[in-house]
C-alpha cells in the first residue's frame, strides 16, 4: 500500500508513522528525518538544507524530488511505503502525480494551531531513528532516553516557539493546498482513498482510527 501522512507540524505524523508502518510491513519515509540525517553527515544537501530547516522553512522542490525518487526505487519500497512529510507544496504533489506515483491512500491528521504550539516544546527526539516521544503525553520509559538504544533524546532546534509559529503559517500558505488537491484526485479517481482523522486525542485512540480505516481498504 502507498500512503500519504497529511498534516500540519506536530500532528503526529511522526508518531503514527511508526505505528502504520510496523503494522503494514512497510518504510516510513520521512523527508524531514532524511534532511536532518543529510545535515547531521554535512553533506552536500545537508549543507543547503541546515539553515532553511533552522529558521522554519521549506527546502527546494528540486532537492526533495531528488531525495524521494532515489528512496522510493530501493527494494524495500516494492510492496508499499508511507510518505510523512512530503508531498507539502502542489509542485511535489504534481511532481508524484507526473511519475505515475498511484497513491493507495491520503491520511489526514486535523490538528488546530494551539494544541500544536504547546505539544512541540514537550517533543523529544532521538535523531539517529526519528523516534518520537513527549515529555508528558508519550514519555520514554526512562526520563531523556531513547527507548530502544538507551542513547539521549534531544529537542529539534525548530521547536522553539516562534520557529513552530513560522511553520504552521508556512503550512497554511503552501502545504493545506494539498488538502484540495487530493480530495479532488480521489473524487476523480477511486483508486485514492482519502481519510480525515481528528488528530486530537489520545495518542492509542488515534492508531486505531488510522488502522482501522486501512483495514476497509484492503
Ligand atoms: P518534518 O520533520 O517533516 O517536520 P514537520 O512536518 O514540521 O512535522 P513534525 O515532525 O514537526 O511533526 P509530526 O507531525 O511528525 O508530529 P510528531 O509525531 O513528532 O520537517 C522538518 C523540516 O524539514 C521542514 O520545516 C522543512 O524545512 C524540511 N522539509 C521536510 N520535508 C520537506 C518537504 N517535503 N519539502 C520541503 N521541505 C521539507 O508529534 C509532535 C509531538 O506531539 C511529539 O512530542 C508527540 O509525542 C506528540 N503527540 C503526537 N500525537 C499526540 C497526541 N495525539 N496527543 C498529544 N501529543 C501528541
Ligand atoms: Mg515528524
Amino acid at each position: 500500500m502507498k500512503i500519504i501522512l497529511l498534516g500540519a507540524p506536530g500532528a503526529g505524523k511522526g508518531t503514527q508513522a511508526q505505528f502504520i508502518s510496523g503494522h503494514l510491513n512497510i518504510p516510513q519515509i520521512s523527508t524531514g528525518d532524511m534532511l536532518r540525517a543529510a545535515v547531521a553527515n554535512k553533506s552536500d544537501l545537508g549543507l543547503k538544507a541546515k539553515d532553511l530547516m533552522e529558521k522554519g522553512e521549506l527546502v527546494p522542490d528540486d532537492l526533495i524530488l531528488d531525495l524521494v525518487k532515489d528512496r522510493i526505487n530501493e527494494d524495500d519500497c516494492l510492496n508499499g511505503f508511507l510518505f510523512d512529510g512530503f508531498p507539502r507544496t502542489l509542485d511535489q504533489a504534481a511532481a508524484l502525480k507526473d511519475r505515475d506515483v498511484e497513491i493507495d491512500c491520503v491520511i489526514e491528521i486535523m490538528v488546530n494551531d494551539e494544541e500544536i504550539i504547546q505539544r512541540m516544546s514537550g517533543r523529544r527526539v532521538h535523531s539517529a531513528s526519528g523516534r518520537t516521544y513527549h515529555i508528558l503525553h508519550n514519555p520514554p520509559k526512562k526520563e531523556n532516553i531513547d527507548d530502544v538504544t538507551g542513547e539521549a533524546l534531544i529537542q529539534r532546534p525548530d521547536d522553539n516557539e516562534e520557529t513552530v509559529k513560522k511553520r504552521l503559517a508556512i503550512y497554511h500558505e503552501q502545504t493545506y493546498p494539498l488538502v484540495d488537491f487530493y480530495k479532488d484526485l480521489s473524487n476523480e479517481k477511486g483508486s485514492t482513498s482519502y481519510i480525515e482523522i481528528n488528530g486530537v486525542g489520545g495518542i492509542d485512540n488515534i492508531q486505531s482510527q488510522i488502522i482501522d480505516n486501512i483495514e476497509k481498504l484492503k
